[in-house]
Parts: C-alpha cells; structure tokens; sequence
C-alpha cells in the first residue's frame, strides 16, 4: 500500500455525516451567500484566536491581498518577507501593489530571521509579513520590536499555522492584521477553497468588507474599487463543524510529530525543531539530509510519497527575479531548499503507516552511509 504524505479520506468518512449536514442545511436555509455560517465562523474563529473580527474570504492568497490593501499598503510601497514560503506570501504583495523584499531565514527553524529586519528596512518600507510556516510562529516580540520603531504594519501569515501559539498567544492573534487559508491540506480546512483576516481594529474590519464585496457597502454602489473574494456559505458552515474539530487535529499533529521524533533520533536526519516559547502545530514535519534527493528517489521505490515544500526560493524564480534577487543572496534559504522534505503528516495517518514510514527510511539512511 501507498503511503502519502497528506490524505483526507479517512477523515471525510469520520465526519461524513456532520458534513453532509451541515452542507444539505445552508442548501435548505434558502441563503447561499454572506449568511448566518459565515457570520457565525467569523465570530468563532476570531474568538478561538483571539481576536475582535474575523471576515471571511475566498482563499488565503486573496485574504492576503485584501488585508495589505485593508492595511493601506499599495504601489511601490515595500513589504518584507521571506522566500522560503508557498508563493502566494509573495504573489500577495505583488497583486497589491508592493514590492517584497527578502531576509534571510534561521537555519535551524527555517523561520523568518528576525535579526535581519532592521538592516531591510528602507524609506518605502510600510510592512513586515512574517510567515509561520510549517506550524511555528515566528518571534513576534522581535517583528513588532521592528515594526514599532519604525512605525510599520504587521502582517501575519497564519495559513499553515491554525491553533500554533507564541508565548501563550495564537497565530493570527500578534499584529495589525493576519490571514489563514483554509484550504483542504491545512490544519483547519474545507473540502474547497476558503480564507479569512483577522483583526481587532474596526477600521480594518470595514474596509475588508468593502474590499471583498466589489468595493460596497450596500448593493449596487462602489465606495471604492474592490474584488469578489467572499467566503461561501457551504464552506462556512463546513468550517464551522471542523472548528470544534481543531484542538483534537493539532494535538494529534504533535503526536505524530512526538513520535517521530523518538523514532528517528538516531536515524541521522536533522529533525525539526521547536523555538522556544513556541507551540509548533506540525502543518508539516520537516527534515533535512544532504542527500534528499536520493532519499526521496529510494522512499518511492518503496511506494512512499513525500513532498518539498518549498524546492525553490522565490526570490529566485522567474516569476519574481525582476524584483532583484539572485542566487546568494540568502544563503539559509538556498541551502534549505536542496535539503529539506516533509514527512506524512496528517491527523488520520495510521501508526503503522508512520512506523513503515520511519523504518524504511533508517535502512535507506543506514545503506547511505
Ligand atoms: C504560507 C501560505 N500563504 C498563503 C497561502 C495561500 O492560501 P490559498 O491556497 O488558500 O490561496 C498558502 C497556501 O498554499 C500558504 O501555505
């Protein structure tokens, strides 16, 4: 039997029943858009966060785009991030307007290094986004150390850090603005597409809900240019039954995660580690080998599916090469790039699974040498 590195079937059939009625309800409540399911998710979501408002959205890229525009940052203004990210952090920027510029990140978290942000901030700089990637949140007391100094917005990516905490506060919950995907493989996710900001400042609130509603605040008259990025209801009402799901998805992830670690001590593998005052939700488990590419080509042979995420820094994409970055220039990144992969890592993995999983790794690892 295959095994791979995220599945959600066996999920659906334990939640089968709850998703279906929760689907059949918003079709039967005669209210398919912006109703009393996303209105309620709002609420909860924000609430489980820690935050005052929560506006939902079509999906984590869009949540971006709208939450930089919400925060005011726009043509030629500078954000900085990182490159080791999904591409959206970065195609965000782009579609709002602004320029990305990249530090480095901490060779052993693969976080955003934030002793790097005072030497990238310049006269066009209105934004630090950091990125909580793999299930960690960066140091927010040092981003927000930064950013008060030199007066700029905070965003927050949280789409792959649902329920990950920094000294006892959520993700989502540490800046001006932060935004989620809810997309299907992450910690909390629909059967589809989804995302939402968060935020405490009812200025923000507002304008995300022009911006995400063709610029209106009521029907038919623009207040200013916006988009279509609403949240559905079906989704909503999906999440909504998920959410009271969501303590037991991140506690099972940090079992997982408990387990390899004890699993693959010796193995030879760099294994992820967690900063401290961190609690790492585990989106993904990620470890490093110089000689990942063999691993990976050996792990197939043996029908195990593993994935990189992220194989090629952005600043050095084509995509974004315009923007000026170039090989070397963040060498953490680069290095990261060629080394790191991600483990089966999902609540439904079955433990034999992860221990096969783990087992052909050490012989593949042992014949390495
Ligand atoms: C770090 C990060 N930011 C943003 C996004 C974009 O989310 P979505 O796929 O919902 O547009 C993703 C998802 O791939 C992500 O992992």
């Amino acid at each position: 039997m295959s095994i791979y590195v995220w599945g959600y079937l066996k999920e659906y059939e334990i939640e089968k029943d709850e998703i279906f009625a929760a689907i059949t309800n918003v079709l039967e409540s005669g209210k398919l858009i912006l109703g009393p399911n996303v209105s309620e998710f709002e609420e909860k979501f924000a609430a489980y966060c820690g935050t005052e408002f929560g506006i939902g959205v079509d999906n984590g890229t869009n949540s971006l785009v709208l939450a930089l525009r919400a925060l005011g940052i726009g043509e030629g203004d500078e954000v900085i991030t990182v490159s080791n990210t999904a591409v959206p952090t970065v195609s965000a920027i782009v579609s709002a307007g602004a320029i990305p510029r990249f530090v480095d990140i901490d060779p052993q978290t693969y976080l955003m290094d934030t002793d790097q942000l005072e030497a990238a901030v310049s006269n066009k700089t209105k934004c630090i986004l950091p990125v909580h990637l793999y299930g960690q949140c960066v140091d927010m007391d040092a981003v927000n150390e930064v950013a008060d100094k030199y007066g700029l917005k905070v965003l927050e990516d949280c789409a792959q850090a649902h329920g990950a905490e920094f000294k006892g506060r959520k993700a989502g919950s540490m800046s001006d603005a932060s935004s989620f995907s809810f997309y299907p493989t992450k910690i909390l996710g629909t059967y589809g597409d989804g995302g939402m900001v968060l935020t405490s400042s009812e200025s923000v609130r507002d304008k995300m809900k022009k911006l995400r509603f063709y610029g209106m605040e009521s029907t038919y008259y623009a207040k200013e240019h916006g988009y279509n990025s609403r949240l559905d209801e079906i989704h909503a009402a999906i999440l909504l039954g998920k959410l009271a799901h969501l303590d037991d998805y991140v506690s099972r992830r940090k079992e997982i995660a408990s387990k390899y670690d004890s699993l693959l001590a010796d193995s030879g593998l760099t294994l992820p580690v967690a900063a401290e005052n961190n609690s790492h939700a585990y989106y993904l488990y990620v470890v490093r080998h110089p000689k990942r590419d063999q691993i990976m080509e050996k792990l197939k042979e043996n029908d195990i599916f593993v994935n990189i995420s992220y194989p090629w820094p952005i600043h050095t994409m084509d995509g974004y090469a315009r923007f000026g970055g170039k090989e070397g220039d963040l060498p953490h990144t680069e290095l990261a790039a060629k080394e790191i992969f991600s483990l089966p890592m999902f609540p439904t993995l079955a433990d034999e699974d992860q221990e096969r999983v783990c087992e052909v790794l050490k012989s593949i690892l042992s014949a390495l040498g």
